[in-house]
């Protein structure tokens, strides 16, 4: 049983200079935690909804005082001095409380705010370490860290849109450690920026995530490059690198078309282009391929790469069971891309998450665009036995604090990392 006797959230900013939530949970007998919450900007349509001021005099409207004032007050008197003997249920009255089927009265991130920071109270207050009490959540073993998928190379949303598509990133294959992931990728990352310097004379321009974003022509360009960098590293790639996409290709369909380059193209030939990439590069996993609206076409997609690689669903399943559900029974892909707060509670993802493994699928807890220094998806990533670990690329402290979090992890409890394949 644990108690809540405060709440206390203040607006905060993010790694982008937006505001944000942070909020701090005083447990019975002075024990408290705080949670900060991020944000993203390649968001999917069927998120739950992060409650923005609209005030056009603070922060372009995306203050977060109403969010902030949501929980000091009706949450706070909804919750204060009562007794919550689990996170679900806790997060049940939240969901009640807040009475929509998208959290648009009092806020996603208000809400995942006091669900995030009352699990850490909670943990806190039984002296064990955050990833194992995320960890009972789920009812699974830690027994291995995820592999990690590090951002080298952005374009879209993330950068400029100098290309459509969002994100190369390097998958070190089999690495004995944590330690030596994050090794090998400073080295292919130093390795790619001296490859901006010769050929577009810009060394170190970087997109929201930290990735470098040099105004490659096109998407080949950009997944050669890749290549390139771990070679000069002195790495063999698809040997002891390999690598993974999100082409968060809603951003760039319309009308049923995509716009990968100025010819626009149907699904098919989308589904064509992501299988000739497949076979020239060393990809192992490719996220949110197809739009989030092109339903009739991801069982393809998955029919075309699902033996060979993972067909992960970010925008196309906005960590929603009801999202899942149908793409489970629509054989539309064959792993779930985690965040939590597009869906607003730690419970509702545990369901998310549980009902992709039922389904034998693969997950990769994912942390968003705009982020903060709090480092708590790097508990949850290891927590829920991630098979993959995706955190923006290896710069920017608000990047560095989940990477140095799973360091510290490592550090006390060495454990195996998720292979490829499994
Ligand atoms: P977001 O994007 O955090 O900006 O929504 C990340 C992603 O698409 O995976
Ligand atoms: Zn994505």
């Amino acid at each position: 049983m644990s108690k809540i006797t405060d709440l206390h959230a203040i607006e905060i900013l993010d790694s982008r200079g937006q505001p944000t939530i942070k909020t701090t949970c005083t447990l019975e007998h002075g024990v408290r935690a705080s949670a900060s919450i991020p944000s993203g900007r390649s968001t999917g349509a069927a998120e739950a909804l992060e409650l923005r001021d609209n005030d056009a005099a603070r922060y372009q409207g995306q203050g977060c005082k109403k969010a902030v004032d949501h929980v000091n007050k009706e949450i706070l008197t909804s919750l204060r001095d009562r007794d919550f003997s689990t996170q679900q249920e806790l997060d049940e009255t939240l969901i009640a409380l807040d009475g929509t089927d998208n959290k648009r009265r009092l806020g996603a991130n208000a809400i995942l705010s006091v669900s995030i920071s009352f699990a850490r109270a909670v943990a806190k207050s039984q002296e064990e370490p955050l990833y194992l009490a995320f960890s009972r959540l789920i009812k699974r073993q830690v027994e291995r860290f995820p592999r990690l998928t590090i951002n080298l190379f952005s374009g879209g949303r993330h950068a400029g849109k100098q290309i459509p598509i969002q994100d190369v990133l390097i998958v070190p294959a089999s690495p004995e450690s944590i330690d030596q992931s994050l090794v090998m990728m400073n080295n292919i990352y130093q390795a790619a920026a001296e490859i901006g310097l010769q050929r577009y004379g810009m060394r170190l321009l970087t997109a929201d995530e930290g990735g470098l974003a040099p105004p490659f022509p096109n998407a080949e360009a950009m997944l050669e490059a890749a290549v390139t960098a771990i070679d000069n590293a002195g790495y063999k790639p698809g040997r002891d690198a390999h690598l993974a996409l999100d082409v968060a290709s809603s951003h760039f369909y319309r009308d049923g078309s995509y716009y990968l380059d100025e010819t626009p193209i149907s699904s098919s030939m989308m589904i064509e282009r992501l299988e000739a990439w497949c076979s020239s590069y060393p990809i192992v996993s490719i996220e949110d391929g197809l739009s989030e609206d092109d339903w009739d076409y991801w069982p393809h997609l998955q029919e075309a790469l699902g033996s060979r690689i993972l067909v992960l669903g970010d925008d196309l399943l906005c960590t929603n069971p009801e999202r899942i559900k149908k793409a489970v029974a629509a054989r539309a892909c064959n792993a779930l891309l985690l965040k939590v707060n597009q869906i607003g509670t730690l419970s509702e993802a545990a369901r998310a998450y549980g009902m992709a493994r039922d389904a034998g699928w693969m997950v990769t807890i994912s942390v968003r665009s705009g982020e903060t220094e709090d480092d708590w998806a790097a508990d949850l990533a290891v927590g829920w036995s991630g098979d993959q670990f995706k955190n923006g690329s290896i710069t920017q402290s608000e990047r560095l604090a989940k990477y140095n979090r799973l360091l510290e992890i490592e550090n006390l409890t060495p454990m195996k990392i998720a292979s490829w394949p499994n």
